[in-house]
């Protein structure tokens, strides 16, 4: 492969070029991360973002309402009081009725939230200028609508795919150990489809949380990494990104001649073993112990096995 491109190759101009494109990705990473913040932190009730707040934003949380969520989180911040909180909260949690939302809910939806949530302000938000409406808001939160998580996905998957092919053009550029390379492009990838499939599996089972925020990490990592390492490579001089280069490659050597040692010792240590039971085994007093030992072993499966079926008596 002598005639591929490098970034030695390229003249300043799409050094510059480049590296504008990919500086605006990384800091475009920074705000989707507080995006990622902004959105869900504190759904849960506590300040900050955690895996459980994640949970909530996808599976939703039965004892939880949708406005609920939102005065916990993401629009606390409107609250002019935090005595207002409670006043909503304590009138969700009393049955959401008529009479109560005239006399003290209203007046600070009114004040607080109506300026957004109206049709008059054209933002398309849920609306809160009537006890009708607002009421909708205090059902049990089933987390993201289906519909909502299939716009969402298409509008992922279009953009996220397009930085990812450009990012990763880009990164093939790069001097590093062929192995590392194809690895390093395949896993956004790969991380972005899980994530996406993560929301639907979340939405039924809270705990597949974990597994799209350990995609979602996973997909920033390696974005980052082929991002730090085309800016590292275009601009440092050449010899050390040569120099990184014959360390990488010889780590990965390294690591192939270990796993190829402990290879040999596992089978060569298993061939060991072998001879030695079956010089063991030749002996007429060990063979007769064998025997015992394996009645004893029956013996106590039996008394298990028995033990167990008593326990599943008493349950
Ligand atoms: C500055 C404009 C603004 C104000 C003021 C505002 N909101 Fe919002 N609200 C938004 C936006 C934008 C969203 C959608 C983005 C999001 O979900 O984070 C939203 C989302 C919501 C949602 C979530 C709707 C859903 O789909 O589940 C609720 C509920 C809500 N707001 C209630 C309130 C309440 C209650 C107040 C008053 C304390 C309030 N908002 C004040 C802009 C506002």
């Amino acid at each position: 492969m002598a005639n591929c491109q490098r970034f030695s190759d390229i003249s300043i101009s799409e050094r510059i070029l480049n590296s504008l494109f990919l500086l605006s990705i990384a800091l475009g990473y920074l705000f989707s991360l507080g995006q990622v913040f902004f959105a869900h932190q504190g759904r849960d009730g506590q300040p900050g973002l955690s895996i459980a707040d994640i949970a909530i934003a996808y599976h939703g949380s039965p004892e939880q309402t949708r406005l609920a969520a939102a005065i916990n989180g993401p629009m606390a911040g409107n609250l002019k009081s935090p005595a207002d909180r409670i006043v909503i909260l304590d009138w969700i949690a009393s049955g959401a009725g008529q009479a109560v939302y005239h006399a003290q809910v209203a007046p600070i939806l009114r004040r607080d939230c109506v300026a957004c949530h109206s049709p008059a302000s054209g933002m398309n938000l849920p609306s809160l200028t009537s006890y009708e409406q607002v009421v909708i808001l205090t059902e049990a939160d089933r987390g993201a609508s289906i519909p909502s998580l299939v716009r969402v996905s298409h509008i992922h998957l279009f953009g996220i795919a397009f930085i990812l092919f450009f990012v990763g053009k880009l990164f093939v550029l790069c001097e590093i150990p062929v192995w590392l390379k194809r690895l390093t492009i395949g896993i956004p990838f790969m991380s972005m489809l899980t994530d996406i499939f993560a929301w639907y599996l979340t939405r039924e089972t809270p705990e597949f949380a974990y597994l799209l925020v350990l995609s979602g990490g996973l997909m920033g990592l390696s974005l980052n990494f082929q991002i730090i390492l085309s800016l590292y490579q275009m601009w440092l001089p050449e010899a050390w990104a040569k120099s990184l280069q014959s360390r990488l490659s010889v780590s990965a050597s390294r690591m192939a001649l270990i796993s190829g040692r402990i290879w040999a010792k596992l089978i060569r240590g298993w061939h060991c073993a072998n001879s030695v039971w079956k010089q063991w085994l030749n002996n007429e007093a060990n063979r007769r112990n064998l025997v015992e030992l394996n009645k004893l072993f029956l013996l106590l499966a039996d008394r298990i096995k028995k033990r167990l079926r008593r326990g599943r008596r008493l349950f």
